[in-house]
């Protein structure tokens, strides 16, 4: 299994039941106490990918058929990580941006994280295959500061488009819009060359060409070889990968992956 490398963030809860006392993430960290650990990861994806919610089925199905297939970014999943011992849903968003966020927002909150400016315009690439609720920006369409209006930073024959087509209301909160409309299924460059055609869908999105800094490194990833992007990709999710993981004896290993052992 060592060449199998997956969406880790989703799957860690399976891996719960299978412990160990070293104290470092590692690669292979179940190969002799549950050797078969990523191929039943592997699996029970493959059983249950259509079920999968939209957003994790077109990250499954990018993963599964253009990563093996067609090629895509690959990172390797260190694994051992622990679970917390506290959990509450009022601290689950906490530092998550929302896709309301400006760009000073998303600095402070990646830097939070210990990451950096390029880690936040790689990973917002992983909009390339994402999709959203018109909830999450209809208000740039239709009541952006209060006074009916629309975000001025956000193409005007897109915001159309996506009024008529899409997102119909403001209290539209079931329609999905592809993020990276065309090629929402590739993991590709599109969706940087949407935010400089101020077609970035959220907020969050078009702040990334609101600082030079951002701004420079969209355009040096349009320029560079896909490959380029994918390595960097990769890098920035193994990165996030390793923030605030518990290791060794710190934390627990739940039974249910949802809830605190009692
Ligand atoms: C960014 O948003 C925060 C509120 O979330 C606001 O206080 C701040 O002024 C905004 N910054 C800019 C530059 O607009
Ligand atoms: C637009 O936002 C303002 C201020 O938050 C609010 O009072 C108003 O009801 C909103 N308009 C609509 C159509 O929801
Ligand atoms: C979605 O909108 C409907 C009708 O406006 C409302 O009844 C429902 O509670 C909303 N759902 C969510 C998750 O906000």
């Amino acid at each position: 299994m060592s060449g199998f490398r997956y969406f880790g963030m989703m799957f860690f809860c399976l891996l719960v039941f299978m412990g160990s006392t070293e104290a470092q993430l590692q690669l292979g960290f179940y190969s002799r106490s549950c050797p078969n650990a990523e191929r039943i990861v592997q699996d029970y994806v493959n059983r249950h990918i259509h079920n999968a919610p939209s957003l994790a089925a077109a990250i499954i199905r990018m993963h599964f058929h253009d990563c093996f297939v067609r090629g895509g970014p690959f990172w390797r999943v260190p694994t051992g990580r622990r679970d917390g011992t506290i959990s509450r849903s009022s601290e689950a968003l906490n530092n998550i941006p929302p896709p309301t966020s400006n760009f000073t927002n998303l600095q402070r909150l990646f830097a939070n994280q210990g990451l950096d400016l390029k880690d936040l315009v790689l990973l917002s690439g992983a909009h390339t295959i994402g999709v959203a609720h018109c909830s999450s920006f209809s208000n740039r369409l239709y009541n952006f500061t209060g006074v009916g209006d629309q975000d001025p930073a956000l193409d005007s024959e897109y915001a159309a488009n996506l009024k008529a087509r899409k997102c119909r209301s403001l209290s539209d909160n079931t329609t999905i819009v592809e993020m990276d409309p065309g090629s929402f299924r590739t993991f590709d460059l599109s969706y940087y060359s949407l935010l400089l055609k101020r077609r970035g869908l959220f907020q969050s999105d078009s702040a990334l060409t609101t600082n030079s800094a951002t701004l420079s490194f969209v355009n040096q990833l349009l320029q560079g070889p896909l490959q380029n992007f994918f390595g960097e990709f990769a890098n920035s999710m193994e990165k996030m990968g390793r923030v605030n993981v518990k290791t060794g004896t710190t934390g627990e290993i739940r039974k249910h992956c949802a809830f605190v052992n009692s």
